[in-house]
């Protein structure tokens, strides 16, 4: 007979949401402050645990948040499912492709769980912001033992505490606004390239988008602390940060007793002398000239932007309340060009949303074409339950769905090799991150561009900046030889 986990029963100290979520009060954000109290202290010495994370940068940030929790508690990081006392699955809620993914790994870990029931496993992140995926793991998968969202990563302690004494399984998801928490610990995946948070939540409400349920409201992290950050990782030899935001051009906005938005940020954090800065997202709407102005003044702010655009049909940005047309976004591209004539642009496309005409998708290849975008994720749109978008008519059938993902990755690879290209036989400045995945015996790094460059080296080059030759472009990297 099959070997069956036994049943624990759940003590849900709060379930989430989604109609409390979209609730945005006027009350202020509270600030709190990371503390790991004595009775946590120890929790896991000689125990060992795994993070496995799916998703945006955002959630990068938040695995190394967990990471630096239960390091604070003694625990050590593994990186073999079966070797770890507790897994974590940091999950992603944006499509319905990347929900199914997750479930089909919890499945695969079944069997793991029956011949090691002491072990735990943590479903982390946006999926269990929403009702359905906490309904879901209760009735179908008692290998799940604790369940939180994304604004409650510093109660890790807590929850695992429980777990142990209690023997019972734990869920608790917030959907309220959100708060800040500060000196959270963070254990870092690299020593030279670093994520920082600079704002959480998004109050944008795109018809077809979850993340403003899922993450919260716009909440901006204290410019002090920010800059504190990023001169701490100057010290410790950090030569690239990349500043991380659903909307980070809305930094500031939210705060009620100063005028300080994210151009000031952003000169603020060049001054720090840090050798390269990047951040991501941006929407259109919120981008201001004078971003753009800082952006060409500071050589250490990266001449590439990700500027989503998600559709170029004025009638589907209006159905997806985008805010911005096609005409204004050109003009925005335009200004860019004009003060940063290097600059590389990419940016996110989602096809088929609903309603969407031909004549609707002729418009979003038109843009492609004049925005010389040089790299771009493209999306097929995917219902998410609870959004707007999820309830109106005319969804778009799949066949027709694939046939225009097709014809515009076709024309957005074409951008691609078109970037990689206009580099070659140039002198580029390149951080080297390793050796290449594919091509093992060779170094890789990107441009301050954004490019990724394959090239013959020693060991000690990684994580330092150097210049290379660039001798043939492909598709999707650069060929180049180092220079003295
Ligand atoms: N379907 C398809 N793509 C989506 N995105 C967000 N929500 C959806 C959805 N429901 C895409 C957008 C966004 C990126 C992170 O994911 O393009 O910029
Ligand atoms: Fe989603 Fe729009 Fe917010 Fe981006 S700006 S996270 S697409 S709601």
């Amino acid at each position: 007979m099959k070997k069956q986990l036994k049943s624990k029963k759940y003590s849900v100290f709060e379930a989430p949401s989604l109609h409390d979520a979209k609730m945005r009060m006027k009350h202020d954000t509270n600030y709190l402050e990371y503390k790991l109290d004595d009775k946590y202290k120890n929790l896991g010495l000689h125990k060992t645990y795994m993070v496995k994370t799916y998703g945006c940068q955002g959630n990068i940030a938040d695995s190394e948040k967990i990471k630096g929790i239960m390091e604070d508690m003694g625990y050590t990081e593994v990186f073999k499912e079966e070797e770890s006392d507790v897994l974590f699955f940091n999950t992603c809620a944006i499509r319905e492709n990347a929900e199914n993914r997750i479930y089909g790994e919890l499945g695969r870990l079944h069997p793991l769980k029956v011949n090691n029931p002491s072990m735990i496993i943590a479903l982390c992140g946006c999926m269990p912001q929403e009702e359905v995926t906490v309904e879901k793991i209760k009735e179908k998968y008692p290998q799940v033992d604790i369940v939180f969202g994304t604004h409650n990563i510093y109660q890790i302690p807590k929850y695992l505490y429980e777990t142990y004494d209690n023997k019972h399984r734990v869920v608790e998801v917030y959907s309220y606004e959100g708060d800040i928490v500060e000196g959270i610990p963070l254990k870092r995946d690299s020593k030279t390239k670093a994520w920082v948070d600079i704002m959480y939540g998004c109050d944008e409400f795109c018809t077809y988008c979850i993340v403003p349920y899922t993450r919260g409201r716009e909440r901006s992290r204290n410019e002090k602390d920010i800059i504190k950050e990023v001169e701490d990782l100057v010290k410790k030899g950090y030569i690239e940060v990349t500043l991380l935001g659903q909307n980070v051009n809305a930094y500031g906005k939210d705060f009620k007793d100063k005028k300080y938005g994210f151009a000031n940020l952003l000169e603020d954090l060049a001054k720090t002398g840090i050798p390269r800065i990047r951040y991501t997202t941006s929407h259109p709407r919120d981008l201001d000239t004078e971003t753009m102005d800082v952006m060409a003044k500071y050589d250490n702010i990266m001449p590439h932007l990700h500027l989503p655009v998600q559709s170029c049909s004025n009638e589907i940005l209006n159905k997806m309340n985008r805010k911005y047309t096609k005409e204004m976004y050109l003009e925005k591209v335009e200004y860019l060009r004009k003060v940063i004539p290097n600059i590389s642009l990419t940016t996110d496309l989602i096809v088929a949303f609903p309603n969407e005409s031909e004549e609707d998708f002729e418009e979003t290849l038109d843009l492609v074409r004049k925005a010389k975008f040089e790299g771009a994720y493209t999306f097929i749109y995917s219902k998410r339950k609870g959004t707007p978008a999820a309830t109106y008519d005319n969804q778009i059938d799949p066949f027709t769905a694939k046939r225009r993902l097709l014809t515009l990755n076709k024309l957005i690879n074409d951008g691609f090799a078109y970037g990689n290209k206009r580099f070659e036989n140039e002198v580029v400045e390149v951080l080297v991150e390793g050796y290449s995945e594919n091509k093992e015996h060779l170094l890789c790094g990107y441009t301050k561009n954004n490019k990724l460059v394959n090239f013959e080296g020693s060991e000690e080059l990684i994580g330092k900046l150097v210049n290379v030759k660039i001798i043939k472009a492909f598709t999707w990297h650069l060929r180049g030889e180092l220079v003295d």
